[in-house]
């Protein structure tokens, strides 16, 4: 039988992901397998993987649950803009070698509209600082890759999961994999599992309150094999509506275009999708748009969401599975990478000391910035793209807030310290 260890007891000095002081019960197929680690993880997207990373430099121990294959999750196209505290915290955790040598650092990004370009200059409005081009997929395999090297526990293909006791001091995650199905005890869960994961609903009825705002429109995605046509990325609104032209690396492209919420990605075969990203972005005299093949194409509703608090007795939530933002400001993968950041704070203290007050002040902590970032990425939305209801009169008023967001210093650094993003204050 398992004894439960004291706090201290279970902190180790030295990085203790190699060590297992839990042995293993081994039952009949039957009765799950039981197992113990210090945090349980549920989801191996950037907030699971970036947890359990920082936990682990802190010598605590935990285990990662994924839904997905390693494969799927290395191969998942998503966000591509790391604000500069990410790629403090990527580096400084030994996690971002691959992130400074392929990373592309851009100092300032372009505002297209009304027939011309205008740059955001972070060097000039917000000197020291910038953002980093450099795909989420790329952050998740050099994570898997960073806790595999230094022996962590992630199990990939993980089906049914549920939570158990987490109003209790020993929370449990169940599951089955390949092996049948098992149980992990824990002194905490974090839920990681993005917004359509189980974590936040194992939560009782009443506990949360919801914020949410739906937008009339969503982002058809796409990789292209070519070269990028501007060094910097360009966010463009136009009457047939936004555009953005981003990147991976010297020889890929991503762009993006405004479609309706349940656009239908059958109705847009390359053609169209070029003509349409033509149309929105050349409208520069003399920019001109290169074209390639497509490697992959998706479209993305949009949403604003936020749960509050973002805890349940000894359960966490973090990232998506607490908030969600459209994807216009760049900050949904930058947010999920701040709380996990707040809470190895507070789980490290509570491991060292026993002191509860870093972790009674997550969620307070964390939603500060949720609502600033929530606030500045439903700004970005509005500012850029079209409103079936816009009528002439209100379409002048954002193309004048255009304007002056681009022509007053004041206006445009507003935007450039939010873009790279905002100090990273986490107590
Ligand atoms: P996720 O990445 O969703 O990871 C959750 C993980 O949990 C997944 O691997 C999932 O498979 C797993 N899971 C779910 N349910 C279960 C379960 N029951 N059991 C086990 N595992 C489970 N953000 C930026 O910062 N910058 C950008 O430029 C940017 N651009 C974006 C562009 C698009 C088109 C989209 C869609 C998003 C963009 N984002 C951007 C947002 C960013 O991708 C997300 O905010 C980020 O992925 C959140 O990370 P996460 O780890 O919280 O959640
Ligand atoms: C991306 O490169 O995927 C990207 C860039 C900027 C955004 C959103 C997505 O605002």
């Amino acid at each position: 039988m398992r004894t439960l260890p004291s706090r201290h007891n279970a902190t180790c000095a030295l990085p203790c992901a190699t060590r297992r002081p839990y042995p293993r019960i081994v039952a009949s197929p039957q009765t799950p397998v039981t197992s113990r680690t210090q945090v349980a993880i549920v989801g191996a997207g950037p907030a699971g993987l970036l947890l359990s990373h920082l936990l682990h430099l802190r010598g605590i121990e935990s285990v990662v649950l994924e839904a997905r294959s390693r494969e799927y999750v290395e191969q998942r196209v998503r966000a591509g803009v790391l604000e500069q505290g990410t790629v403090d915290t990527l580096v400084s955790s030994g996690a971002g070698e691959r992130l400074l040598r392929e990373g592309l650092v851009h100092h300032g990004i372009e505002l297209r509209f009304g027939g011309a370009g205008h740059r955001i200059a972070f060097e000039k409005l917000v000197p020291g600082r910038a953002i980093t081009v450099y795909g989420q997929q790329e952050v998740v395999k050099d994570l898997i890759a960073a806790r595999l090297a230094a022996g962590g526990d992630i199990r990939f293909e993980v089906s049914d999961v549920g939570l158990d006791g987490i109003d209790g001091e020993r929370p449990a995650v169940s599951f089955w994999n390949k092996s049948g199905s098992a149980i992990i005890e824990a002194d905490f869960i974090a839920g990681c599992d993005g917004f359509h994961g189980v974590c936040r609903d194992a939560i009782p009825p009443g506990v949360l309150r919801f914020f949410d705002k739906d937008y009339p429109f969503g982002w058809l995605g796409v990789l292209a094999a070519v070269e990028p046509s501007s060094e910097e990325l360009i966010y463009a609104s136009s009457d047939r509506g936004f555009a953005l032209h981003s990147m991976r690396s010297p020889q890929v492209s991503r762009f993006y275009l405004q479609v309706a919420p349940d656009e239908d990605i059958a109705a847009w075969p390359d053609r169209r999708i070029w003509d349409e990203l033509a149309a929105r972005l050349e409208t520069v005299p003399g920019w001109k748009l290169s074209t390639g093949p497509l490697i992959e194409k998706g479209v993305t509703a949009m949403r604003s969401f936020v749960t509050e608090p973002m805890q349940f007795g000894r359960l966490f939530l973090a990232g998506d599975a607490a908030h969600i933002v459209p994807p216009t400001g760049a900050k949904g993968l930058n947010l999920a990478a701040f709380d996990v950041t707040v809470l190895t704070e507070a789980l490290a203290e509570w491991y060292a000391s026993g002191d509860t007050a870093l972790l009674d002040g997550y969620s307070r902590a964390c939603l500060r910035r949720v609502w600033r970032v929530q606030h500045f990425s439903w700004w970005m939305t509005t500012l850029l793209h079209t409103f079936e209801h816009y009528d002439a009169y209100d379409r002048r008023l954002q193309e004048s807030y255009l304007d002056y967001v681009c022509s007053s210093d004041a206006a445009s650094t507003s935007l450039a310290e939010n873009y790279v993003g905002l100090e990273r204050a986490i107590r």
